[in-house]
């Protein structure tokens, strides 16, 4: 292998990475991981670090699954790739679709599943999807989605323009017509200046004032993710799902759930829809799915959406949508060898109970003056960083800039914490311990006390 040095001239001369501030990246150089087990990762200098964000969120199982491995070497080495257009298919992805369908709730009654490679992907087709479901009933007026502020979708056009994190759509106009927002249920900084419970949850209400300002025969669908993942994970309340569903089916307005986090145990449940009984129409999955053995995501449509397209499309039309990569069978056997662990180990169990324990042992951070809120559900947790808990106005004049440093200050502890917005958040593996969240929770107090010595 080359040494560190040289990789970091050729990754300076050579990689365009994601999110990444590119000028400040050539100067400090890739972070090079070079292995991983566990919730553990080394870098080239044979560091080690607890992972605390599972990678991107996604790696529930934790790192060096041996069985997944052993899983993508033998559907490699027996069909490594087939079309997946014009109806051919492949054993592991009828069985994962399978798979995931039986591990939701029957009353959802789903459905059928596109596998495709990504979140951004596979809500750009359930996007399509819900506006080809209209369409097929004969109401080809209802285009129109509904998203919220602060929600992640991804970076392809549609999902793009449903986001609502703002910056992520710097120069990259014109984006799409027929997307709109609404406020997130964000307790600590509430739009409308309420109080929960007095506000009634005004946030929700906002979605039937959306509809009627868009007209409810333009809207075809709501996306959303459970739990806002990226926007700083907003835990909604109790009332909050059960009053959309309630004004979704009032209006005719398909659910798309992004379960790309969420989906696969993060919040506790099997799916985060799970924790409020909400149905949705289509879910979008991925991250979860295969702990990011192998890049996999997925569509998944409803009984009635299905159906309703099946029965409508004309006969010399086919469905015509589909990527290359659709229903791969290396990613989908990465799949069921992934969801095979996570049912015969009980990692969502685990996810339930280390989350309580997380969410206590999170508690003691709001000693530090610069704490304002701190948000969690099962193992996806934010802490929200403030200069002033009164005014809660963020630290320094730059976004993020107290929240990098928190996070450079905790890798150097070993524990990688991610800034995200002006929080810190972690989202450990699924399968993590009391003793990993301990040293996780110490770094990141630790870190916070040497962040205000500095900064405050
Ligand atoms: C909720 C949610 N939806 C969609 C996406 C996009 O997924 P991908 O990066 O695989 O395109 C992400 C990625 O973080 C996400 O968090």
């Amino acid at each position: 292998m080359k040494s560190k040095e040289e990789l970091q001239k050729l990754d300076a001369k050579y990689m365009f990475h994601p999110v990444v501030q590119l000028a400040e990246h050539e100067q400090h150089g890739a972070r090079i991981i070079t292995e991983a087990n566990g919730s553990r990762v080394k870098d080239i200098d044979g560091n080690e670090y607890i992972d605390a964000f599972s990678s991107l969120w996604n790696v529930v199982i934790g790192h060096g699954q041996k069985a997944v491995a052993d899983a993508i070497t033998e559907q490699l080495a027996k069909l490594e790739y087939y079309s997946p257009f014009f109806g051919f298919a492949s054993p592991p992805a009828i069985e994962l679709a399978a798979k995931v369908v039986s591990l939701m709730p029957k009353d959802w009654n789903m459905g059928h599943v596109m596998f495709t490679c990504g979140g951004s992907e596979t809500n750009d087709t359930n996007i399509k999807l819900a506006r080809m479901y209209w369409a097929c009933k004969g109401i080809d007026t209802k285009k129109k989605i509904i998203s919220r502020n602060l929600a992640y979708h991804g970076v392809t056009f549609g999902s793009l323009s449903a986001t609502g994190i703002e910056f992520f759509k710097t120069n990259f106009d014109p984006l799409p017509p027929g997307f709109s927002h609404i406020m997130a249920p964000y307790c600590y900084r509430c739009e409308l200046g309420l109080t929960y419970p007095e506000c009634g949850i005004g946030c929700a209400k906002q979605l039937e004032e959306a509809i009627l300002r868009e007209g409810p025969e333009t809207v075809a669908a709501f996306i959303a993710e459970p739990v806002h993942g990226t926007g700083g994970v907003i835990v909604p309340p109790a009332e909050y799902w059960p009053m959309v569903r309630k004004i979704l089916d009032k209006y005719q307005v398909l659910f798309i759930a992004d379960e790309v986090i969420t989906g696969f145990g993060r919040t506790g449940k099997m799916f985060g829809c799970m924790n409020w009984n909400v149905r949705p129409d289509l879910v979008s999955i991925a991250k979860g799915v295969t702990s990011g053995y192998f890049p996999l995501g997925g569509a998944i449509a409803s009984n009635e959406v299905f159906e309703t397209i099946k029965t409508n499309l004309p006969s010399f039309l086919p469905f015509l949508h589909g990527f290359t990569y659709n229903n791969h069978p290396v990613g989908c056997a990465a799949g069921l060898a992934n969801l095979k662990i996570i049912e015969d180990q009980k990692v969502v169990e685990n996810a339930a109970k280390m989350g309580a324990y997380l969410k206590d042992r999170l508690k003691g951070l709001y000693d530090h003056k610069s704490v304002g809120d701190i948000r969690s559900i099962g193992l996806m947790a934010a802490v929200e960083i403030v200069k002033d808990k009164d005014t809660k106005e963020p630290i320094g004049e730059l976004p993020m800039e107290s929240t990098h440093r928190i996070e450079e200050l905790t890798w150097d502890k070993g524990v990688y914490a991610r800034a995200m917005l002006e929080n810190v958040a972690v989202a450990p593996i699924l399968t993590t311990t009391k003793k990993e969240i301990d040293i996780i929770v110490d770094a990141l107090d630790a870190s916070i006390a040497q962040m205000e010595k500095e900064m405050l």
